[in-house]
């Protein structure tokens, strides 16, 4: 069945390049309203959208982003943080988080751009964490979080990357014990250890050992 709202999930992709273009106000405007119009636990909307457009606040970012991802975050005209009031939502404020970003992430290739979730929530809330380097930066209080930076531009490149088949991860009525049997895809994976460099330095020490 073709259905609109599906081939845009399906055709976003993360991208890592993209052109210093600057985008139009109106697509800016589009990606964040998608972002508010996200639900939130109890309808709390804790989130708080920075747009960060001057170039040497991109800059001191994505040195700290570095070790986190290859993406040449500076090229990106706009970066936007998706941050989260704990004193709002402190149940659920990392999901309202993703949903946002995820909102406008497609919203953002809807209007033909491009855009990278870059994971920096730190799980444990280090105090070293790159996390809290960037809220630092960005002057972000204590009791709010950073869930993800997004940096939104023309891309550069189209971007490839699949999916596992749809009976590997899908049950019915109660969870399968059963061992799924590998996908061409997972079988890829395997192959490429390289994924481990996407992960944030706090959450690939949890992650890791499930990966190898
Ligand atoms: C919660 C979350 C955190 C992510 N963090 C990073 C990151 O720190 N660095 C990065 O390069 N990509 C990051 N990504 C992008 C994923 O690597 C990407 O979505 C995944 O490989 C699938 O590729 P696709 O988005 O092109 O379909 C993150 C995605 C999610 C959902």
């Amino acid at each position: 069945m073709s259905n609109s709202l599906l081939k845009i999930i399906k055709e976003r992709r993360s991208n890592f390049r993209f052109n210093s273009t600057p985008i139009k106000d109106e697509q800016l405007n589009l990606v964040l309203e998608a972002g508010r119009w996200a639900p939130s636990w109890a309808n709390t909307q804790p989130w708080r959208f920075i747009v960060i457009k001057d170039k040497e606040t991109k800059e001191k970012i994505c040195s700290m982003v570095m070790g986190i991802t290859n993406i040449n975050m500076k090229d990106a005209p706009v970066c936007i943080a998706v941050c989260v009031n704990t004193k709002e939502d402190p149940f659920h404020f990392i999901e309202d988080g993703a949903v946002a970003t995820q909102n406008m992430a497609l919203a953002a290739h809807s209007t033909g751009l491009g855009s990278c979730w870059l994971g920096v929530f730190s799980l444990h809330d280090e105090k070293k964490s790159t996390e809290r380097k960037i809220k630092q930066t960005l002057k972000i209080p204590d009791h709010w979080r950073l869930i993800s930076l997004l940096p939104v531009g023309i891309p550069k490149i189209k971007e490839t990357k699949s999916r596992k088949e749809l009976s590997n991860i899908l049950d019915f009525n109660s969870f399968s014990a059963r061992e799924k049997k590998a996908s061409k895809l997972d079988i890829e994976n395997k192959k490429k250890p390289e994924t481990k460099k996407f992960l944030s330095p706090s959450s690939a020490r949890e992650i890791e050992p499930a990966l190898v």
